[in-house]
């Protein structure tokens, strides 16, 4: 805290908070384009609202008793314990019993950071922190030095990409001295990457391939550093696992009943069986089984061409965020200049194969990652996992644009137990088919929500709710959709079953110690604006611009019923806005929250939310935040660490051993008018913005939040 907080450089601030730059580089100017979805499925207020008042009254004492009856972390099945397995070899099963957390419980005790604008990494009194890898650093064994004033794709393809978001850090041996990290790469800017920048027609067309090779995942194996919660990469030896996936050249496989469709069909592909690359990995989650889950976001913003494409599908691409009227949307990365397979005029299937939830298994290198069609296709922040208590496995997913929906696939197989090479490949196969649900809120108080966020006069926003079923395999529940309709148009079947338009759900995540679902609503100012929907009791607030946690019970404590009960234990903001709310906390020692993106547990099960704000809050950094759901301390929210100047928070992931938090910096110094000879960060090496991970722990070697 010693640093002198950093002068706002020149600002380009519009778009609902962001820099204009992140806006165009991150989602394709979204906040510039019409709210894709145009469908006028009602939002709740408008249409059942007295049959559910009566039912949500009944359901709202359902949860009362609901938690009551939990009374503790036994209530969800998780994976089973087993015996470690070793695990040197590269194709070895993970040791599932260290993908879980250990702690028990435990108070968070930390003394929060005052919110700041200094452009470094800020963690409490006790604490230490440091760059485990950043954009560049090598990842495959050879990877060339980094040169920023000569890359190429080919070293790119071997050095850690950009933009990390999504971080996971999977045990590699019985001693916990060994892991592998596995991190997304999102998307590139291009103004920040490239010395001498002046337009994105002016790049190389090898430029413009250092940038898709940027995107996509990095595996990195890593050690720790003696006894303590500090992790640095493994930097000589073999590392087997370490791998590269990028947007350039990585074959995946499309498995689920929409595999090899017409709709997939490419020039390329033929069978529409396979596909080259992934992009804008956004965030992701962990099986049970010891694979990551990564979901492909805002793909649409690499696509041109689509004033061409033909008649029918027009509607199509415009529903997904894709112009149907230009041939080059307004700052258009144009990658067909590249690979004309970004050019929807000439290969108009190209876009369908993108906007899926990815499969990757980290312990084989060599694997082929693969496309879950059984999941859907849309703007995917991510994918979360849990057992439930049937032994089906339940996957929770948010769909990240203004007005879009939550949705939930439940697995057709049932978890297989155990690390066998029979159980693993069983359980590999548990995403390929199942069942696909869409969200639909029912309200308690829905005469009394004014947009304002006053709380209604039962003391909660809250009610029952219903998953609605699109899809399973080939049969489609959703009238005039076949089931690779559903599967590849999903955004529709959610339109035409009338879905509760949510502002935008980013993370979506069980906590596994009591099976509740807890769910990022970031923000959306268009909320309640024009034609646009109007608050309602599960997005209470008009101009949306400070986001909402969202918690949902599943009736029965079983995550695949299909009715559930739902609350908002956090409504984001300065706590001195009277909108916003803590768990009934006392708001004088809440530290102030904007914008929640990214979500995490510790093993004690306390929530961790790291934002994506900049300037919501124009007084400070985004950064991460923990609070208790139960307890005396629940809703107690305070800051655990900042990020640097023009950075979002995104990961986090908090070890099984609950000895570090990992967060990615990302985007350091992404303010308009930035570049790297006059960058707005110097995070982490002085020089400039640099994306990169970094590892938190507790000087004491106590568990981190405690
Ligand atoms: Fe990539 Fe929804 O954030
Ligand atoms: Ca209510
Ligand atoms: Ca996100």
């Amino acid at each position: 805290m010693s640093e002198q907080p950093r002068l706002l450089p020149v600002l380009g601030q519009n778009h609902t908070g962001r820099s204009a730059m992140t806006c165009m580089y991150r989602c394709g100017n979204a906040c510039d384009h019409p709210v894709p979805n145009e469908s006028d499925n009602p939002y709740f207020g408008d249409v059942v609202q007295a049959e559910v008042s009566r039912r949500g009254v009944v359901r709202a004492g359902a949860v009362g008793a609901l938690v009551l009856g939990l009374g503790g972390a036994a209530a969800v099945q998780a994976a089973p314990a087993l015996a470690a397995p070793g695990g040197d070899a590269a194709g070895a099963a993970p040791d599932l019993a260290a993908l879980r957390h250990t702690r028990p419980s435990g108070e968070l005790t930390f003394k929060p950071i005052p919110p700041n604008l200094i452009d470094t990494v800020i963690v409490p009194n006790g604490y230490d922190h440091s760059v485990v890898i950043h954009w560049g650093d090598p990842v495959v064994p050879g990877a060339p030095a980094f040169n920023l004033d000569r890359q190429t794709a080919a070293a790119q393809s071997k050095q850690f990409g950009y933009n990390n978001d999504f971080v996971a850090v999977l045990p590699l041996d019985k001693h916990g001295d060994r892991a592998l990290l596995v991190v997304n790469h999102e998307y590139t800017n291009e103004n920040l990457m490239f010395p001498g920048f002046t337009t994105l027609d002016a790049l190389s067309v090898e430029q413009v391939k250092v940038a898709i090779a940027a995107h996509g995942m990095s595996v990195v194996e890593l050690e720790r550093v003696g006894d303590t919660g500090e992790w640095v990469p493994v930097r000589s030896g073999h590392r087997r696992y370490n791998r590269r996936i990028t947007a350039l050249a990585t074959k995946f496989g499309f498995t689920g009943p929409a595999a090899g469709s017409a709709l997939l069909k490419t020039a390329a592909d033929p069978r529409g069986t396979t596909a080259i690359g992934t992009l804008n990995n956004c965030s992701g989650g962990v099986t049970p089984w010891g694979t990551i889950l990564s979901g492909e976001e805002n793909f649409n913003q690499y696509f041109v061409g689509g004033d061409g494409a033909p008649e029918a599908l027009k509607p199509k691409l415009a529903r997904y965020g894709i112009s149907a009227t230009a041939r080059y949307p307004s700052d258009s990365r144009k990658w067909d200049r590249a690979d004309e397979r970004f050019d929807l005029t000439k290969h108009p299937n190209e876009a369908h194969r993108f906007g899926w939830i990815v499969e990757v298994d980290p312990f084989d290198p060599d694997s082929t990652p693969r496309k879950h069609t059984a999941l859907g296709r849309f703007k995917h922040e991510g994918a979360n996992v849990i057992v439930a208590k049937s032994g089906h496995v339940v996957a929770y997913m948010g769909d990240d644009e203004r007005f879009d929906y939550l949705y939930k696939f439940v697995s057709d197989k049932k978890f297989l137990p155990g690390n066998s090479s029979a159980a693993r490949k069983h359980n590999m196969s548990l995403l390929e088919s199942g069942t696909l649900y869409v969200a639909k809120f029912e309200y308690t108080s829905a005469d009394e929500i004014d947009g304002s966020g006053r709380l209604p006069s039962d003391g909660a926003f809250n009610g029952a709710g219903r998953w609605i079923k699109l899809v399973r395999g080939n049969k489609s529940y959703v009238d005039g959709m076949t089931a690779t309709d559903v599967l590849v148009f999903t955004r529709f079947a959610g339109d035409a079953v009338g879905a509760t338009k949510m502002d935008r759900p980013e993370d979506v995540e069980p906590n596994l110690l009591t099976g509740k679902i807890y769910a990022a609503l970031t923000n959306n100012t268009n909320r309640g604006t024009g034609t646009n929907p109007k608050a309602d009791e599960v997005n209470p607030r008009n101009g949306n611009k400070f986001g909402h946690i969202l918690e949902i019970t599943e009736d029965g404590n079983d995550n695949t019923a299909e009715t559930f009960t739902w609350s908002l234990p956090i409504v984001c903001g300065d706590p001195a806005d009277p909108s916003t709310y803590f768990m009934g906390f006392d708001k004088s020692k809440v530290s102030p929250i904007a914008c929640p993106d990214n979500i995490a547990f510790d093993g004690a099960g306390n929530l961790w939310i790291a934002t994506d704000q900049l300037y919501a809050l124009p007084n400070q950094n985004d950064g991460l935040f923990a609070v208790p759901l139960e307890g005396p301390e629940k809703g107690y929210l305070r800051q655990f660490l900042s990020v640097p100047y023009g950075a979002e928070t995104c990961g986090p992931f908090i070890t099984t051993d609950d000895k570090s938090v990992f967060i990615a910096v990302q985007h350091p110094g992404e303010i308009t008018g930035a570049s790297v000879e006059k960058p707005a960060s110097t995070w982490p090496d002085g020089d400039y913005g640099k994306p990169g991970v970094v590892v938190t722990w507790r000087l004491d070697g106590k568990p981190v939040g405690s």
